[in-house]
């Protein structure tokens, strides 16, 4: 029965001798029974993470409480890094050598693998999703710039044949007197090229492309900065940097029904922060606040509504706001926004998880608060609070 069992079980004694060690707990820890049997736990060639399992385990004995264990990571006998989800559960029985505890786990490997993959699958969505709105932003400013190259090149062309015609006028003047033939040569060059004309147009031209260059590469240099993988822990970060990414990305989202405008504290000092999650957060809310002023606005481009996010420097905190002015949220919904999957809009518009994601991100992942304050025709505002240490 016990060699059966597909979970790790392995009982030891209060003195810490182990008594039972199942076949799983062979094949998942690399021990074969024999090797395991009798010895004390913390003795045998298992890399996981001891002290925290043997600090469970004490506690469990001294406190007669079951404890469980979400993720203790250890190495698989091939070698590779994995994760146990371990139970300690306290014994009891008449004979002294009935007590002690019960260890019942399973490798979560690809569960956490999976999680992962999850998480990262439903970023991956929205990245794709605004990537059709991003190539539409860097069509315009990539298309103004080819003009204006396009006019560059002909005006070039024009300059050169005027320089041409009067390096030659200068070699002939050299030679002796001139005739009228080659300076009325260069006359007509001269008028046709308009060199009044160009000489201001060319700079303007110039000055465009480079202010369309300097715009795509602005989106470009957002773009990679808001989807930049996180790393497991958090890392300082200025977010009204990452505000002003999000902004970029998601210009294709709002520009129809709201401008948007920022009042980011530059005294905000660096706020500890998995940037991608934070990213994705705010993403969330200006999407939310778009389709709530579209809603509002109901395809009137004449009355586009106002997207104000701004940032304060609270004294142990860091708060980010983001207002709208678009319907506001009814009281019968109010206390559902947060829930997984509850969406008042259109299949295809809401899938619910937006709020859902960022309520997970900011109290859960960041220890932060999320809040919102909302009247029906004013508008509603998201309220977030992040501590500003660990
Ligand atoms: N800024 C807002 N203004 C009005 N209603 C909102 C706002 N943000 C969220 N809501 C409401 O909360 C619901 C859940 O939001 P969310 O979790 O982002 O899912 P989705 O946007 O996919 O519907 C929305 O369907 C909407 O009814
Ligand atoms: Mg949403």
């Amino acid at each position: 029965l016990l060699a059966s069992i597909p979970s790790i079980m392995i009982s030891l004694e209060t003195t810490g001798r182990i008594t039972k060690w199942n076949q799983a707990a062979e094949s998942t820890l690399g021990v074969s029974q024999q090797d395991a049997l009798g010895g004390p736990l913390d003795a045998l060639p298992i890399a996981w993470e001891h002290e925290h399992l043997t600090q469970a385990i004490h506690d469990c004995v001294s406190t007669l409480k079951p404890i469980r264990l979400e993720a203790v990571s250890f190495t698989r006998p091939d070698g590779q890094p994995g994760f146990l989800g371990i139970s300690v559960t306290p014994v009891s029985g008449p004979k002294r050598s009935h007590q002690g505890v019960l260890l019942l786990g399973t490798d979560i490997t690809e569960r956490r693998n999976l999680e992962t993959q999850l998480r990262q699958a439903q970023k991956l969505e929205s990245i794709g999703h605004l990537a059709a709105g991003i190539a539409h932003e860097i069509n315009t400013p990539i298309q103004y710039v080819g003009d204006n190259v396009t006019f560059l090149r002909d005006a070039f062309g024009n300059i050169q044949e005027v320089l041409k015609l009067q390096g030659d006028l200068l070699s002939r003047a050299k030679g002796g007197p001139l005739n009228d033939g080659v300076s009325a040569e260069l006359d007509q060059a001269l008028a046709h090229a308009d060199l009044e004309f160009l000489s201001e147009e060319v700079p303007k031209a110039i000055d465009q492309a480079l202010e369309g260059v300097g715009r795509v590469a602005k989106i470009v240099r957002a773009m990679k900065e808001f989807s930049h993988p996180d790393s497991d822990s958090k890392v300082a970060a200025d977010l009204n940097r990452l505000i002003e990414n999000t902004i970029t990305v998601a210009r294709n989202e709002w520009k129809y029904v709201a401008e948007v405008v920022t009042d980011l504290d530059p005294s905000l000092p660096p706020v500890p922060c998995l940037a991608g999650e934070f990213n994705q957060v705010i993403l969330n809310l200006i999407v939310n606040a778009a389709h709530a002023i579209g809603a509002r606005i109901s395809g009137d481009a004449s009355q586009k509504g106002l997207i104000t996010i701004s940032t304060h420097s609270l004294p142990e905190r860091a708060e980010i706001r983001v207002k709208d002015n678009g319907t506001g949220i009814p009281e019968g919904v109010r206390a559902k926004v947060f829930d997984p999957f509850f969406t008042t809009k259109p299949v295809g518009k809401g899938t619910g998880q937006g709020l859902a994601i960022a309520h997970t991100a900011i109290v859960k992942k960041h220890g932060g608060t999320i809040h919102f304050e909302t009247e029906m025709g004013g508008g509603t505002t998201f309220i977030i609070q992040l501590p500003r240490a660990e």
